[in-house]
């Protein structure tokens, strides 16, 4: 007899991983928004010091990390959270907001995990498409709440397409959204954009309890395979709630070490976005030398529509063969679009190379 699971787990989708992992050869891996750079010298330091007490729990309050990052943003310890990367808050988040009968509003396409939160809680998912120029309507999703709207998530800048909206309509938006319903901003790319400071959304906790911030040490700290990420709150009981329905020791004890240390190293980090910047920008010359006009991006990737869209799964493919692993823009809801990380400046000359040659 075969397994009865609970209905959720049919709705659930899959996430679109990349399929790197079997491969043999040079692979460029620009598929998952990652840092082509190895992490910081001295990250990679105090992991291995952390190594030798591994037989001990981690610290299920992350106190150490909390207070740093307390420092840094000024928002207090007691509305700061951390986890297993940013998506494990994401997923906390839906299941301590949301259930059947609730709302949660979201762009699409974004981030391919958002739909997850509304298939496991039961809560009914409202998608609401992108602007032509592949922005959040931010207007649209207004119209969507009503008095069941739990959960409002705008992703910027936003993963699949790149754009970022300036934080004067973010915080016009947070303004208009009634005080029972959550607001994340999932900040995960933030780093990277050039319209805004880190600490000008940070600035707009003080007058929303109802909003979060999710950020993570993923992208520009180049730290995703040990999986940090945090959450700054607008208030206290968001934390606890997060806190209440997550396993204890969410956040592990080499991760802690590493976002710790990381956080001593603005300089080199913001050198690497100097660098992703201009390795970006090449890339967007190269696309726009085969008539290709991609998304105005504010983050470590680019988005753009092929010249003929059935052309995408033969361009994918050629791209593998060559050792080149893009995301697919069918897989995010939008046939015929790239996602494409911006790399190492070898790799994205081989993937400019290697897509002149598909394109022909
Ligand atoms: C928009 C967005 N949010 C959150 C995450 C999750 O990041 P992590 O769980 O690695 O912190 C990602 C990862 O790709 C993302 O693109």
């Amino acid at each position: 007899m075969a397994l009865e699971f609970a209905s959720k787990v049919r709705r659930i989708p899959v996430y679109p991983a990349a399929e790197a992992y079997g491969l043999d050869g040079p692979v460029a891996l620009m598929a998952s928004n990652e840092s082509p750079y190895p992490p910081i010298q001295a990250v990679q330091e105090a992991v291995a010091r952390a190594l030798g007490s591994l037989n001990r729990y981690p610290d299920p309050t992350n106190a150490a990390l909390r207070g740093k990052l307390a420092d840094r943003t000024g928002v207090p310890v007691n509305r700061i959270a951390v986890g297993n990367g940013s998506c494990d808050l994401l997923l906390a988040a839906g299941e301590a907001l949301l259930e059947p009968g609730a709302e949660l509003v979201h762009a699409w396409p974004a981030f391919s995990v958002y739909p997850h939160l509304a298939a496991a809680s039961g809560a009914r998912a409202i998608e609401v498409a992108l602007t032509e120029d592949h922005r959040h309507d931010l207007g649209a999703m207004l119209r969507e709440v009503t008095a069941a709207t739990r959960l409002l998530i705008v992703c910027n800048p936003n993963n699949p397409t790149s754009t970022a909206l300036p934080i004067e309509e973010i915080a016009a938006f947070v303004d208009a959204v009634p005080r029972h319903a959550c607001v994340i901003l999932d900040e995960a790319y933030i780093e990277f954009d050039m319209l805004q400071d880190p600490d000008e959304s940070v600035a707009l906790l003080d007058r929303h309890p109802n909003l979060v911030l999710l950020r993570t040490f993923s992208k520009v700290y180049g730290l995703c395979g040990l999986r940090a990420g945090y959450a700054l709150c607008g208030s206290e009981s968001f934390r606890i709630a997060v806190d209440q329905v997550r396993q204890p020791f969410s956040c592990n004890a080499l991760a802690q070490a590493a976002a710790l240390e990381a956080l001593e190293h603005g300089d080199e980090v913001a050198r690497r976005v100097e660098r992703n910047l201009a390795e970006r920008i090449g890339l967007e010359e190269g696309l726009r030398g085969f008539g290709i006009a991609p998304a105005e991006s504010q983050a470590n990737f680019v988005w753009f529509d092929l010249p003929d869209a059935e052309a995408e799964p033969g361009v994918l493919r050629g791209l593998s063969e060559r050792g080149l692993l893009v995301r697919s823009g069918a897989a995010l809801g939008r046939e015929g679009a790239l996602r494409v990380t911006v790399g190492a400046q070898a790799e994205n000359e081989r993937f400019l190379e290697a897509l002149a040659t598909l394109l022909r």
